[in-house]
């Protein structure tokens, strides 16, 4: 037997292959009952062992292999090789002998472990060793005893590699997706914040947040609005609020005057008057209210704005006073025969600009004789003719106002009214000494 073939098993496949191309047997088919003496070419019967066995052709053939070459017996047949052929111990017959592992302790634990120190096996990190072959893509998990290559969570394994998985394509967002290596992110509409599990939008109370509304606020689905107190409007930009000008919309807010303020307005009176239901403007009658400084001997008149101290007794020689109001001229002081018999002092006011004409006072004849004539006149004030008199009847009249007048002015207006009774020859003539104020305003 060469020496080669029992050294180097890898070589029978080779072997076996030669020995098919010869046509010969192979060694098994020598395993036959005894009765086989004839054998296949390359092989003579051996009575001693009762086998066929192989002929080594190098020896019983002359010149088996001619010239440089060399004769190589095996089963069933033989081989000539060149003289300077290596014996062959690889499938390629090609190729540098593999390299001969470092002499070392043969490794005694099961594959995917080795020996520490004290001679125990322990796990070998394929992962830290960059003992394994995982694509850059892809994670190494350290087994014991192996690895295992896996690709990261939010990765997807398509083909040798692990790709990227677009969430996005499976509607987790309720508004939008954004998809990231590895991941994805929920984003919400303006308005909205991610919920707590990240996925849904829930509505952002703007108002507790911050918003820039000036006044009030009110959140709704998705945004907020802002509104502004009574008294104010929303400006252009939808969170400031101006002030309204109240006074600048109308007129007639006020009787008098309008101030605006902040949020609101008021109405305004002149010196005299007082606010009557927020808008109107009521003479305050000082005389009433006892707001005056009138004395103990003067009389307080009211009047449309103010009032005066008159001096109770206004009687002037030759009249004497008979009462709060009235000044007689005794008929036996001679100076009285050509005087009025009596002058009654009478007071009252009027507004601005009242529509003309207009009735403003009614006099009436207090001592009526059977068949007595009143005549009524104005004696005295009236140079303007800005009053006339009505005859109303025999014992009444009125003065009616002829022109609009404007105040602050004031009429002194004697009159007089003259009792006449033809029958009894009788004449008497009294007067009214009426004290007209106008007010400076129509009210
Ligand atoms: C939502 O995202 C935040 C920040 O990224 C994280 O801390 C939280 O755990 C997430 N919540 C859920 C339910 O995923
Ligand atoms: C008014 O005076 C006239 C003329 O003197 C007289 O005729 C008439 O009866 C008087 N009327 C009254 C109601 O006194």
């Amino acid at each position: 037997m060469l020496p080669f073939a029992s050294c180097l098993p890898g070589s029978l496949l080779l072997w076996a292959l030669l020995l098919l191309l010869l046509g010969a047997a192979s060694p098994q088919d020598s395993e036959e009952p005894d009765s086989y003496t004839e054998c296949t070419d390359g092989y003579e019967w051996d009575p001693d062992s009762q086998h066929c066995r192989d002929v080594n052709e190098c020896l019983t053939i002359p010149e088996a292999c001619k010239g440089e070459m060399k004769c190589i017996n095996h089963y069933g047949g033989y081989l000539c090789l060149p003289r300077s052929a290596a014996v062959i111990n690889d499938l390629h017959g090609e190729g540098p002998p593999p390299p001969v592992p470092p002499a070392q302790h043969p490794n005694p634990c099961p594959s995917g472990y080795e020996p520490d120190e004290q001679e125990s096996c322990v796990d070998v990190d394929e992962c830290a060793q960059a003992l394994h072959d995982c694509r850059p893509s892809q994670q190494c998990h350290n087994l014991p005893g192996s690895y295992q290559c896996t690709c990261p969570d939010g990765y997807r394994k398509i083909g040798p590699e692990c790709v990227d998985i677009d969430e996005c394509r499976y509607r987790y967002c309720q508004h939008r997706c954004v998809n990231l290596p590895g991941s994805f992110r929920c984003q919400c509409e303006p308005g909205f914040q991610l919920g707590p599990n990240n996925r849904s939008c829930v509505d952002v109370n703007e108002c507790d947040m911050g918003a820039p509304c000036e006044q009030r606020c009110f959140n709704s689905y998705g945004t907020f609005l802002c509104r502004c107190h009574q008294g104010y409007e929303l400006h252009r930009d939808g969170f400031s609020c101006s002030d309204i000008d109240e006074c600048s919309y109308s007129s007639y807010l006020c009787q008098y005057r309008c101030v605006n303020e902040p949020g609101r307005f008021s109405c305004h009176c002149p010196q005299g008057y007082q606010l009557l239901a927020t808008r109107l403007c009521q003479d305050i009658d000082e005389c009433e209210s006892g707001a005056h400084q009138c004395s103990e001997a003067q009389t307080c008149v009211n009047f449309y704005g103010g009032y005066r101290c008159v001096d109770t007794n206004r009687c002037v020689e030759p009249y004497v006073q008979v009462s709060d109001n009235r000044c007689l001229c005794p008929a036996s002081n001679p100076l009285c025969r050509e005087q009025p018999s009596s002058i009654v002092h009478r007071y009252m006011s009027i507004t601005s600009e009242r529509s003309v004409p207009a009735d403003v006072f009614q006099i009436q004849a207090t001592s009526v004789y059977p068949g007595a004539y009143n005549a009524f006149q104005i004696r005295a004030g009236n140079s303007q003719g800005d009053f006339y008199i009505r005859q109303i009847n025999n014992v009444s009249a009125m003065l009616v106002l002829a022109r609009p007048v404007t105040g602050p002015r004031e009429y002194v207006l004697d009159l007089e009214m003259v009792t006449m009774n033809s029958l009894m020859s009788y004449r008497a003539s009294s007067v009214l000494r009426l004290t007209v104020f106008v007010g400076a305003y129509t009210f």
